[in-house]
């Protein structure tokens, strides 16, 4: 049996073909330095993030397997991956196995090959990539070998891009660089600047989803008086926590809302009666659908399952040849 694999910037989800989510969990892996190869993983995924900023940097090094979306090296992802695999349950004799693993639309042939080899060498075999939008259309349900437009809107830790897509090709598509890393950025630019607080990435990015989880209340973040360099806590209003974040929303709606300008006028006809579906994690960002709605002058509807979407659609795809036939990427 195969797996599907989304392997994002933020977060790492696997899906077994049978069983469903077997591994859900921050894209972050700690070592330690020096040793041989065997000993140097520490913890990976949710162990890894809650050690980061605990663990003497001396000793260990925290890696993330992608930056915006591409690798940074074959021998870490793979290492990345075979652990991931290891904590998903999956021991030495299963493997090879086959998988499905999304990548962005706008990736490069090169960005792609790298992907694979360094599955491929953690044992993951055969295997292919799709169109992680494609993957997460097809994890909601939408068939994209079928005649009828579809869009469909990801936005994601390191991209944001939007697809069209029907009768296995992909009609227009945008990827913007800009997405939720960005936001958090901007949550902790505005700490600094507005409430003389330094925080770490980890408190931006808390106080950036808990400001869109709870709508109107104050929300308490701990950080560092600019000033004195003391530990501090600061009280913030959502909307404030909104406004901070809008200036990077509205340029990923702009970059995305130009995959309309290569729809043909039938397309968007599709594509109006049907609505735009978004995922990914930063698509729960309070207010974020409503101003692609805005943007796109189009219907959009939130997936039911946006983070766990990719990595389903791609085990899924494991048993549709003609879907891989036409949508695969090597
Ligand atoms: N409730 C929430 N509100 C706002 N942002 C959220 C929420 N939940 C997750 N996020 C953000 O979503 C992003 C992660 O989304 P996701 O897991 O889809 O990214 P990814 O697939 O790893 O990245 P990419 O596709 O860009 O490689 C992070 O920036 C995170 O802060
Ligand atoms: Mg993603």
């Amino acid at each position: 049996m195969g797996l599907g694999i989304d392997l994002g910037t933020a977060t790492t989800v696997v899906s077994d073909a049978r069983r469903g989510i077997v591994f859900d969990e921050p894209s972050v892996m700690l070592l330690r330095r020096g040793g041989s190869r065997r000993e140097r993983v520490l913890a990976v995924g949710q162990d890894a993030a809650d050690l980061v900023g605990r663990a003497p940097s001396a000793s260990f090094s925290a890696v993330r397997p992608l930056e915006d979306g591409v690798v940074t090296d074959l021998e870490t992802t793979r290492l990345y991956l075979r652990s991931v695999l290891h904590k998903a349950g999956r021991r030495v004799w299963e493997f090879p196995i086959r998988a499905v693993i999304g990548v962005s639309v706008g990736s490069t042939a090169l960005e792609r090959r790298a992907l694979l080899e360094a599955a491929d060498e953690a044992g993951l075999r055969p295997v292919t990539a799709l169109d992680g939008s494609i993957a997460g259309a097809v994890g909601c349900g939408i068939d994209p070998l079928e005649r009828r437009v579809h869009m469909v809107v990801d936005v994601g830790g390191g991209t944001a891009e939007a697809v069209a897509f029907c009768f296995g090709g992909v009609l227009a598509h945008r990827t913007s660089k800009l997405a939720g890393d960005e936001m958090t950025l901007a949550v902790s630019r505005y700490l600094r600047e507005q409430h003389h607080l330094h925080v770490g990435e980890l408190e931006a990015e808390d106080l950036k989803i808990r400001s869109s989880a709870e709508e109107n209340g104050p929300l308490v973040v701990q950080g560092r008086d600019a000033a004195t360099g003391r530990p501090r806590l600061a009280t913030v209003q959502s909307p404030e926590v909104a406004d901070a974040v809008r200036p990077i929303t509205d340029e990923i709606v702009r970059t995305l809302t130009a995959c309309l300008d290569d729809l043909p006028p039938q397309a968007i006809a599709d594509v109006l009666a049907e609505g735009v579906l978004v995922f990914g994690g930063s698509a729960r960002v309070d207010g974020l659908p409503r101003e692609l709605e805005r943007g796109l002058g189009l219907p959009v509807k939130l997936a039911e399952n946006p983070t766990t979407c990719v990595a389903e659609g791609a085990a899924r795809a494991l048993r549709n040849r003609p879907l891989l036939a036409a949508y695969g990427r090597g």
